[in-house]
Order: C-alpha cells, then structure tokens, then sequence
C-alpha cells in the first residue's frame, strides 16, 4: 500500500510547470468511502434509503462498508502523503455530525472529522472540507427534503455546527458539491436519492440548494469573517452538432440548463431570463423570495468546478413538430425533448462520456472573462475505466493517466491566459461507491480490492505524484 516515491529530478526538465503553491489534491466524499454507515451515532441519509430500493444501484450494493475509510483513514492519510499531496478534499457526513437533521452535534461524529483532519495536518496535507455531498439527514427528507424552504435554514445551522467545532482546523469550506445533481437527478430523474420524479419539486430543490449555500455562506463567515467559503458546481463544455436555429437553441437550452441556472444566481445575483422562460412550463418560481438572490450572491472566496466533459446536442429532427413543453414534466433535463444528445466521433471515457481535455480550458476562460475575478479550483475531475489488475498486481491504467495529464493541461492553458486557477483536484483518491452504478465504476488513482480492502496506487498515482513532485511535467 506503499508506492514508491519519485526520485528527485532537475525542474527544469518540465515543458509544463503550475505556479508556485499550486494546489495539487485529490477527492472524495464521505458516502463513498466512509461505510460504518450505522457505527459512532450517525443515522441514516437519503442514500441508505435510496441504496436499498430494489434496481436503484446498478449492482445492488450500498455503502454501508465502501472503503472502510471511517476504520482506515490513516492508512489512507499515508497513501495521500505518500503521493504527495499538498491539499486533500473530502466531505463531511451531515447524518454522522447531526443525525436527525437539526439540533445538537453528535460529538462521536465530529471527533471523526476531527481525528481525520489532525491526520493530515500532522502530514502536512492541507484539508479541504465540504459540508454537502449528497448524504441529506432523512429526517429532513421525511419533511419534505430540498424542495422544501426549511432544508436551506437547516443547512446554515449544520454548517455553522460544524464550522464552530472544526474551523480552528479547516480553512477552506465547500458549502454544497454540485447542487444540479442533488436537484435536477434527485427530484427530476430520480436516478439518484432520494429518487423522486418530479420537475417542478427540482427547480425548488435547487433554488433551496442555492438558498442553503448562501445562508451557509453567511453563517460561517458569522463565526470567522476570514474563512474560505465557496461552492462546487459541475460544468460543463456544450457544442451544437448542427448549424441549425433549433441546434443553437438546443446547445443554449443545456447551456442554461446545466451552467448558467447555477452560475448567474451565484455571480450575477439572478436566474437567466432564458431559463426562468424555459421552466416556465413547470415553475413560476413563487418560491423565491425577496432578499433570496441577493443572499445566494454572497461573495465567495473562491469558485470550485468539477469538469468531466463536453455535451454534444442538436435540435429535434426537421419536421417534428410534436415538441412542446410538458406540465407534467419529470427527467434531468425540462425540455429535453428539445434536444438530442450524442457524443459524435468523439473518445469517451468508461462512462461513456466524451473526452474534452479543451472543454476545461473553455470553460475556466469563459468564468474568468464572464463571471468572476474569483480564484478557481477545480475540484474534481478524472475518469472511470475498466481496470485490470496485471499477474504481479500492478493496474497499468494509461487512459486514466492520459485523461489526468490532458485536463491538467487544460488547467495550465487557462493559467497562461491569466484565469487564476490555483488548484486541481483529481478524483478520485480511490474506487470508491459510484452512486447509481455501485463499485462497478471506479475512478480512483488507487486500485482498492474490495474484498479485503487493499489500495494498490496505479501508474496513474504514480505519475501524478511525480508531476506533484515536480510542480509540472513533460507535455
Ligand atoms: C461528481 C461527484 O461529485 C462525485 O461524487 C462522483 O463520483 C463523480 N462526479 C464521478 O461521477
């Protein structure tokens, strides 16, 4: 569980080298790798509900032992350091620290958190912390869940629990990781918890999502006006395959739908006029309030993005004219039936997701010129493949490898052109739970056998923690 660590080498040597204190991490969260779901006081979350209805999890499983990560953290902490790495990000379980939802702190769960993060500050590892990765209490499910204004006061009052306990600790606090996941495949396609099907209770969620960030936003910086607070939204390149009006308005459709829906609130301080026209069909947005926007524009300290690829759509086929907006509508994307998705000629990963190392770039120029002036760190990105552990136990995984460096460059192209990028994050640190698909997805730079719990670095690690070593590398 060791790997070897790089031999020292002359920087010069590196064609691509990252600023000084450049932030080089990995990721993970809490439901993915913790298991010991029902261990130290914590109580369920959505995804303990969700992970149990039959056909939810492509593979039946759950996360009640994931990585054992809650028994071996610091033998992962020594995996990390090993690598290198100077920051790592990880996520805070609501349900361990403040199992019911509300109320006071579970001390078992918080001396978790604390015992973690002296690990790796021993270590010299600098924690990042997020505060929601998707493990909402069911309690507040039961109540009506993100959809339901009282979700985002709950959540202001949880982050400030938690600042209080450990922000003598942690500095740099991620309030919600993408929030378009836990409202739009939560409560519109129901592919992840809680699993409902329901348009207009997901565009609730994510006005409630964003509310609880900005509340959050505020209630730490109460505690500690020099705290780093900022969020992790999931962005995305979109490219009309067409040149058709209906192929720029499907691109501009997901454009808005997957990007600007969470971007404008945040930076701008308003939802698009495109987009509140688009949902109108399901939304009058009544559940938005006055002084709402203006507290989801709660100036951050930086802007997180976790990249994996490009969407490619056109418009509906000539002549169909049968596309109209839905009442009624339920899916991740509200009208979608405006737009055909594909991926064209175009490499994907095990996902199936296109490869677009350019997209990144794209996309942290686009924030820098469109939206803020704000440092930006991307906190997640990487890929799933399917691995094969060779005879002598080694994982050659030069895909991963390949897509790592590539999006790495992307980072580097965007520095050049002044975007203030000053970190990435891969994920994942390890295999690890991948929601709807289980374990049978992994991500990891770190092979992890789940029948005895074995982390093997992949070559993938290995040249990571050699580019870290050597803040670059040869392009
Ligand atoms: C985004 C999510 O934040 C993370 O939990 C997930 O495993 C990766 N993407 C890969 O799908």
């Amino acid at each position: 569980m060791t790997i070897d660590k790089p031999a020292p080498r002359p920087r010069a040597t590196s064609s691509i080298e990252f600023p000084a204190g450049f932030r080089w991490g990995a990721a993970t969260a809490a439901y993915q790798i913790e298991g010991a779901v029902a261990e130290g006081g914590r109580a369920p979350s959505i995804w303990d509900t969700f992970s149990r209805v039959p056909g939810a999890i492509a593979d039946g499983s759950t996360g009640d032992v994931a990585c054992d990560h809650y028994h071996r953290f610091r033998d992962d902490v020594r995996l990390m350091a090993d690598l290198g790495l100077t920051s790592y990000r990880f996520s805070i379980a609501w349900p361990r620290v403040q199992p019911p939802g509300k109320g006071p702190a579970n001390q078992d769960g918080l001396d978790f958190y604390r015992h973690l993060v002296d690990e790796l500050l021993a270590n010299d590892i600098e924690p990042w912390a997020t505060l929601y990765h998707w493990d909402l209490p069911q309690p507040l499910e039961d109540a009506g869940g993100w959809p339901e204004r009282e979700t985002a006061a709950r959540f202001a009052d949880y982050a400030s629990l938690v600042h209080g306990a450990l922000g003598d600790r942690i500095r740099n606090w991620t309030t919600l990781n993408e929030p378009w996941c836990s409202a739009f495949l939560g409560y519109g396609s129901g592919e992840h918890a809680p699993g409902r099907r329901d348009g207009t209770a997901a565009v609730r969620a994510a006005h409630h999502l964003l509310l609880g960030h900005g509340l959050a936003t505020q209630a730490i910086r109460a505690d500690d006006a020099s705290a780093d607070v900022g969020i992790t939204v999931n962005l995305y390149g979109v490219s009309a395959t067409g040149s058709r009006a209906t192929d720029l308005d499907a691109a501009r459709r997901i454009d808005g739908m997957a990007n600007r829906i969470f971007l404008d609130p945040l930076l701008r301080g308003e939802y698009p006029a495109d987009v509140l026209e688009d949902l109108g069909p399901v939304s009058d947005f009544s559940h938005v309030h006055d002084g709402d926007m203006p507290t989801i524009a709660t100036p951050m300290s930086y802007l997180g993005v976790n990249y994996y690829s490009r969407y490619f759509v056109a418009g509906p086929p000539d002549g169909d004219t049968s596309a109209s907006p839905p009442s009624d509508w339920s899916g991740a994307w509200p009208g979608s039936e405006f737009v055909q998705f594909s991926t064209p000629d175009q490499p994907v990963t095990g996902m199936g997701w296109a490869i677009d190392a350019d997209g990144l770039a794209e996309i942290l120029v686009r924030l820098h010129r469109d939206y803020t002036s704000l440092p930006i760190y991307v906190m997640e990105n990487g890929a799933a493949y399917d691995d094969v552990v060779d005879d002598d136990g080694q994982i050659s995984d030069p895909e991963r490898l390949a897509y790592i460096k590539a999006h790495l460059g992307g980072c580097h192209e965007a520095i050049t052109s002044g975007v203030p990028v000053q970190g990435y994050f891969v994920w994942s640190l390890m295999d690890n739970f991948e929601w709807g698909y289980g374990y049978s997805k992994r991500f990891g730079i770190v092979h992890v056998d789940y029948a005895d719990q074995r982390r093997t670095p992949k070559k993938s690690a290995q040249w990571y923690a050699d580019a870290i070593s050597r803040n670059g590398f040869d392009a």
